[in-house]
């Protein structure tokens, strides 16, 4: 029989041989998941006796962390803005930097909403749905808007969370490439399209290249192929409105290259970029 501090010093031993970089944390997250538990309720009882398919659960989830499998599909779930997402390997897992997008597009949707305006908004590479779900639950005022990805089996997921969120009502999921099946014309359009490059993929972590969707992650050798599809297609497809407001994710280095993109496209628009918390350009917002 193993008692609760027992295992946790199993778990760090293994995961630290394995080289995880946070061992005992993990260990915390994967036996706090078993016994379903927080991790001051087990911190707070070492003594505590596993039951034999606790013990079983526990060592298979080890196993598969020391592999290298993420933290956030082991356990099934993902905080991103105090928000609790449902996750598996059929969507990417949230990251932090994406708040920034959100935080921006919450402003601008409640700034038009003062104004007696209703904006239409639709979330393209929707995945597990965190981008358009955060903004129906932080703006209730917010008819509706659209969640769109060429996956279907990320809008499986994406349901699953609209539903856990209690905003299936509002967001309107729609299976599409890119902009091609969205039904009207958008006032705000936000994306995080995947814009790693195949030339970057040996400096990605294995734990990312290894288990997260390809799909969402790689887009051409240098990472921009889509997104200079999204800006080409956004363009022609009629489908902005006159003054609509573009928010996208992008990576470190593709700056200078969607600029002299966008000033062909959009000579009149104005450009501006956000960083994220480790000072690279990460947020661009293009108002038409
Ligand atoms: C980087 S992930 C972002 C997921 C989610 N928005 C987030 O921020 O966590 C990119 C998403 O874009 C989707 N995607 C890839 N190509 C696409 C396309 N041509 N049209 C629409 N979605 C696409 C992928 O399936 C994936 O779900």
């Amino acid at each position: 029989m193993t008692t609760i501090i027992e295992a946790l010093e199993l778990g760090t031993s293994t995961l630290i041989e394995a080289g995880q970089p946070v061992p005992r944390l993990d260990a915390q997250v994967l036996l706090g998941h078993v016994l379903q538990v927080d991790r001051a309720t087990l911190i707070a009882s070492p003594g505590l006796l596993l039951t034999a398919e606790q013990e079983r659960q526990y060592r298979l989830l080890l196993e598969r962390r020391k592999r290298g499998e993420p933290l956030a599909y082991l356990v099934g779930h993902k905080e991103f803005f105090g928000l609790d997402f449902y996750v598996d390997k059929r969507v990417l897992i949230p990251r932090p930097e994406t708040e920034l997008l959100v935080e921006a597009a919450i402003k601008i949707v409640r700034a038009l909403l003062a104004n007696g305006l209703t904006p239409v908004l639709a979330d393209i590479g929707t995945g597990s749905g965190i981008i358009p779900i955060t903004i129906a639950v932080q703006v209730p005022g917010l008819p509706y808007l659209y969640a769109s990805d060429i996956s279907s089996e990320a809008l499986e997921v994406a349901r699953i969370n609209c539903q856990r969120h209690s905003v299936e009502q509002r967001v309107r999921l729609v299976h599409s490439d890119l902009l091609s099946a969205l039904p009207e014309p958008l006032d705000i359009l936000t994306a995080n399209l995947p814009y790693v490059g195949t030339d970057e993929k040996e400096i990605l972590a294995p734990d990312v290249l290894g288990y997260e969707p390809h799909l969402a992650l790689f887009s051409g050798t240098q990472g921009l192929d889509l997104l200079e599809r999204f800006f080409k297609e956004a363009q022609q497809s009629g489908k902005l409105k006159e003054h609509a407001v573009l928010l996208l994710e992008i990576g470190y280095q593709q700056r200078e290259r969607l600029v002299h993109l966008l000033s062909n496209l959009w000579p009149q628009s104005s450009v501006t970029f956000e960083k994220d918390y480790a000072g690279w350009d990460r947020l661009l917002k293009v108002v038409l």
